[in-house]
């Protein structure tokens, strides 16, 4: 038997055809299939603008250098996160204060984002990073509405969330939509919603951000008149995805309505199956007005649960089912230098004790997503 992974790509005869004629073209990077890539993220999202990149954290960058995140300027991220905000923050010279999360859904929430203001007296927060994690996308109004109140910018890691929305006033939003937020970024790894083998996309509708970032994408240089003739206008760098990337990513997305319904079967079907009616886990409830892109099924140990989730990941890993953890919080890296008082992290802690990720993916069959509730509940037996 092979390992299930907690992730993988999914990639069709279609795929295959569309990225041999994007090999087939005169442009193999700054071709049609970038442009066209772009035009229908655009239309996918209704934003206004869309732009792709070489992956999540050059979109990040793309995203932090647009708003001009710079030395000493104030930004708040969750302590679970993906480390490229905190690392990218960090190369920018910025300050970055952690705030804690939820404990079950592990995101951080407005109200823990006042209390990180309060707890270290912040003055001006120029912005705060929110992430979907596992694709929830939780407290997207309420955020909206703090950025407005202490006028801050508000980017979203979205990178786990392509192909969520979220209802407000009766009106649906699609996550990259930027209805309420500056600016959203996403990735294109294979273990995402699409792939493009690597890549990422900044989302914006503000017009100066997306200047920025298409210039911040390719160098700084601006183009003249003859093809000859350019300046360099800003210090950027080559973060460009080129038309191969780009064909693999527009094939994928015309087929992203059938990779979230699979997902969300998938996770219909743990719940079912595995949470409901099981005191060994809690039911984690997320936003009704929201709908998941399903990137990650997360399983959170009850708190009366005394067993270590390392075990259970280690008889997982026995029973060939490869879990993960998403994610250790940022202040226990070693590169975190500053001290924290646990007290303020007590929802991170928490759930970072408590909770994997188990596999979901399109291709995971029926057949080994019941060998992963059978091998889990025989555990819990035992
Ligand atoms: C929340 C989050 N942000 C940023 C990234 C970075 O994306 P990439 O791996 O495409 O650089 C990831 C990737 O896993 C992520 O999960």
């Amino acid at each position: 038997m092979k390992f299930i992974p907690y992730g993988k790509q999914s990639i069709n005869s279609k795929d295959l055809l569309l990225v041999s004629k994007s090999l087939k073209q005169e442009l193999i990077t700054t071709g049609n299939f970038v442009n066209n890539f772009e035009n229908k993220l655009r239309k996918y999202f209704s934003s206004k603008y869309a732009i792709s990149c070489t992956s999540g954290t050059a979109a990040l960058h793309i995203a932090l250098k647009s708003i001009d995140i710079k030395k000493n300027d104030i930004v708040i991220m969750p302590a679970i996160n993906f480390i490229s905000s905190y690392n990218l923050c960090s190369n920018l010279g910025a300050k970055i204060f952690l705030a804690d999360v939820d404990k079950l859904t592990g995101q951080m929430t407005p109200e823990t984002v006042m209390k990180c203001i309060k707890i270290n007296k912040l003055k001006k927060v120029k912005l705060i990073i929110t992430m979907y994690l596992g694709g929830y996308p939780e407290n997207i109004i309420k955020f909206y509405n703090l950025k407005r109140k202490i006028k801050c910018y508000l980017l979203e890691d979205a990178c786990h969330a392509l192909g969520g929305s979220y209802r407000f006033r009766n009106n649906n939003y699609k996550i990259g939509s930027c209805k309420h937020s500056d600016i959203s970024i996403f990735s294109l790894h294979p273990l995402k919603s699409i792939t493009s083998g690597e890549g990422g996309v900044v989302s914006t509708n503000n017009k100066n951000f997306f200047l920025k970032a298409k210039l911040f994408r390719s160098h700084g240089i601006v183009r003249g008149k003859n093809h000859w003739e350019y300046d360099v206008v800003l210090n950027g760098l080559n973060y460009r995805l080129s038309d191969i990337n780009c064909s693999l990513a527009m094939s994928q997305l015309s087929r992203i309505n059938t990779f979230i319904k699979k997902r969300k079967q998938i996770y219909q079907h743990y719940i079912k199956n595995l949470i409901k009616k099981n005191n060994n886990f809690n039911f984690i409830h997320y936003d009704k007005n929201s709908s998941s892109g399903f990137h990650l099924f997360l399983l959170s140990l009850s708190s009366q649960n005394r067993l270590n989730k390392k075990n259970l990941m280690k008889f997982l890993f026995k029973n060939k089912i490869l879990s993960q953890f998403h994610y250790i919080p940022i202040y226990k890296f070693s590169v975190f230098k500053e001290k924290v008082n646990l007290n303020n992290f007590q929802g991170a802690e928490f759930y970072f004790k408590k909770t994997i990720s188990l596999p979901i993916y399109f291709d995971l069959s029926k057949k080994n997503q019941n060998y992963v509730i059978n091998r889990i509940k025989f555990y819990f037996k035992k």
